[in-house]
């Protein structure tokens, strides 16, 4: 309880509105719920989380099967599908929490990066529900979500070095706090999951009788089990370029070239599945993974270099769409264990996008106090956000060169 001559000084120097801020305040203190919610992309994610990060309910609507019908993701379908299910999600993760809007101490949202559609749909209703039941509101960045997602599983303390990987991005950064970033490297064009669901779709891959329903990069996975990488060496990207940045899109070329030509020998149209998909699949997969791997090998010379991880246990933290492949995980232990650092990856279902890690990212500002705004306080969306502080040049002025490491991964 705050004494009542402080309370009698917040309503005399801040009136009314900043009372209801107090009491909020308070509240949150003692009872530490918070409501999740995830509309960046294509997925319609909510969950209720105490502040041990213990799951007290979840729903997650995903757009996959219906993007994939229509050949990607088109922002005004995705908006329009967040808007005929989010009432739904919300509802069903408060039910399942035995959780009422009155119990919460706060609501935390996906604000940024994403497609701006998307957003605009979580943030509208999240805005109207803290108004309704007068609960504080705490916007969030999409990728610091990602990021923070392992610290729910397992205590992982700063600083520690992070990929994240996804449909729409690739970065390299150390996590330093909650909010402190400093971004080593990132991507120059296309993020890998979406060379995955664009090689998967030239591939035809929805006709595929396994992978029908799959998500482009769950779908290579798969078949990438059973083909022949060496079929289809294609080189990796940005060989001579030593910073800690990426890029895809070259890469998608030189497959795309293959395919064409394999189209041309076998006689087939595009459209049709190639006898080959299988190989196809396995050397995307592989030069994803080793291009990942060394850009990430320098990330942490770089880091060992300039002390930014601590030199007992340092931890390198995998998360996004992209790092619930298995295949690309057994490439960066090769690179964790030549390093001597730990590879700690969260499960898939909390590696793509979903409601849980929204919740955990709003517990972890709550803890701290960061970034927490009364319901009344205006908030925009922004498509796209960087992530700390960009430091990805004095990487590449480092130049540091890899020794040679044997990419020997088994599937
Ligand atoms: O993090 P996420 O759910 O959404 C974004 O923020 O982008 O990531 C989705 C991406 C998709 O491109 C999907 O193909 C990819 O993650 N993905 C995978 C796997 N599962 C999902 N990529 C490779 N292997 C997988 N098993
Ligand atoms: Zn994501």
């Amino acid at each position: 309880m705050l004494p009542a001559k402080v309370k009698n000084l917040w309503r005399l120097l801040h009136g009314r509105r900043l009372m209801d801020f107090t009491s909020l305040t308070r509240k949150a203190y003692y009872s530490r719920l918070v409501l999740g919610i995830e509309t960046s992309c294509d997925d319609t994610g909510a969950a209720v989380l105490d502040e041990t990060g213990t799951i007290l309910g979840e729903s997650l609507y995903s757009q996959n099967e219906v993007h994939l019908r229509t050949g990607g993701i088109i922002p005004t379908v995705a908006q329009q599908l967040h808007r005929e299910s989010i009432e739904v999600v919300v509802h069903e993760a408060l039910e399942r929490s035995g959780v009422t809007p009155s119990q919460l101490s706060a609501v935390a949202t996906t604000v940024k990066p994403g497609l701006a559609l998307s957003l605009g749909i979580g943030l509208a209703f999240s805005q109207k529900f803290v108004r309704k039941h007068n609960i504080l509101f705490i916007p969030i960045h999409h990728m610091e979500a990602h990021a923070l997602t392992i610290r729910m599983l397992q205590p992982v303390p700063f600083p520690f070095l992070v990929l994240l990987v996804s449909g729409g991005h690739s970065l390299l950064a150390v996590a330093r706090g909650i909010d402190d970033f400093l971004l080593l490297g990132h991507m120059l064009d296309e993020a890998p999951g979406d060379t995955l669901d664009k090689v998967a779709r030239r591939l035809s891959l929805t006709k595929h009788p396994d992978c029908s329903t799959l998500s482009g990069g769950q779908a290579i996975e798969l078949l990438a089990r059973s083909g022949d990488r060496r079929k289809f060496p294609f080189r990796t990207p940005m060989g001579r370029i030593y910073d800690c940045c990426f890029s895809f899109a070259g890469l998608r070329s030189q497959i795309t070239m293959s395919i064409l030509k394999k189209e041309a020998e076998e006689g087939i149209e595009q459209g049709t599945l190639l006898s080959c998909v299988n190989d196809i699949a396995a050397g995307t997969q592989h030069t994803v993974a080793v291009h990942l791997a060394k850009r990430t090998h320098r990330a942490i010379l770089f880091c060992k270099e300039n002390g930014l991880l601590p030199s007992d246990n340092p931890i390198l933290v995998m998360s996004g769409g992209v790092a619930s492949n298995q295949y690309i995980c057994k490439a960066l232990t090769v690179i964790t264990e030549k390093t001597g650092l730990r590879l700690l990856c969260p499960p898939p279902r909390f590696c793509t996008d979903n409601g849980v890690m929204i919740a955990w990212n709003g517990i972890e500002r709550l803890k701290e106090g960061k970034g927490i705004l009364s319901p009344s306080e205006d908030v925009c969306y922004e498509p796209k956000a960087p992530l700390g502080v960009d430091i990805s040049a004095k990487v590449r002025a480092a130049g540091i060169r890899l020794p040679p490491v044997r990419m020997k991964i088994r599937s």
